[in-house]
């Protein structure tokens, strides 16, 4: 996607920002367009408190000197805008190829509102050709490996499991000290199922489904940005 339309679903999402929100800040390139913008605003003196999804987000949010607060300290937020790796109609996604997943999930939840940037591209008709990204904690992968394909057998779906490595090779550690596992599916076609099985391995710390999380996704064309959902 061009860097232009994962800015205009940035500013988009933008204009829904209101003075004194609790917001939380996603992860990934589209994101970054909306943190950017979020920061100029702050710098015009809009005051706003936010919460981030990775390390990653939490140092441009600093660099920007956007107020930061923890979900500890701000255990409820009003809105938080994130990207995605794939949209259904459903307004079910598939997110974590930023490896961000865990924290995004945790964050999302605590919203009032979750509101997705995206370009058009990033719409499926059925989540799965991007590879599904699972985090499991380092200790007896091979048998969390075993279980998480059990699991996804068991849902119907089928697909090779690969160790996320980093471009320099080395074994991709998440923030939370994590691996992840994607599973290249092709096709989901009962995300609920999988999920339920997923959730129930020993191991998973989470998964890149989101279901039931999104409000709405604000998707970038060449035509404008439409928006899905309320
Ligand atoms: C991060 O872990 C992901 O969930 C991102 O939100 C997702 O990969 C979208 O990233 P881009 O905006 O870079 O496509």
């Amino acid at each position: 996607m061009s860097e232009d339309l994962k800015k205009a679903a940035a500013l988009a999402a933008l204009e829904l920002v209101r003075p004194g929100m609790r917001l939380g800040l996603g992860t990934g390139s589209t994101a970054r367009h909306f943190v950017d913008g979020l920061g100029a605003k702050v710098a015009a003196g809009l005051e706003v408190i936010c919460v981030a999804t990775s390390e990653a987000t939490q140092a441009q949010a600093e660099s920007l000197s956007i107020p930061m607060s923890t979900l500890d300290e701000t255990p409820e937020l009003d809105l938080t805008i994130d990207g995605a790796d794939e949209i259904d109609s459903a307004l079910r996604l598939i997110k974590g190829g930023g490896a961000a997943l865990l924290r995004e999930k945790v964050v999302a939840a605590a919203s009032k509102r979750m509101i997705v940037i995206a370009d058009t591209g990033k719409q499926v008709e059925t989540l799965g050709r991007f590879p599904l990204p699972i985090e499991v904690v380092p200790f007896g992968l091979e048998a969390t490996r075993r279980a998480v394909a059990a699991a996804i057998a068991s849902s119907g779906a089928s697909g090779e499991l690969k160790l996320r490595k980093r471009t320099d090779g080395a074994t991709l550690l998440t923030d939370g000290g994590h691996y992840i596992l994607d599973a290249h599916l092709g096709r989901i076609e009962l995300p609920d199922v999988l999920a339920l099985a997923l959730n129930q391995v020993p191991g998973v710390v989470e998964h890149g489904l989101f279901l039931g999380l999104a409000n709405a996704a604000f998707l970038a064309g060449s035509d404008g940005v439409r928006v899905l959902g309320d």
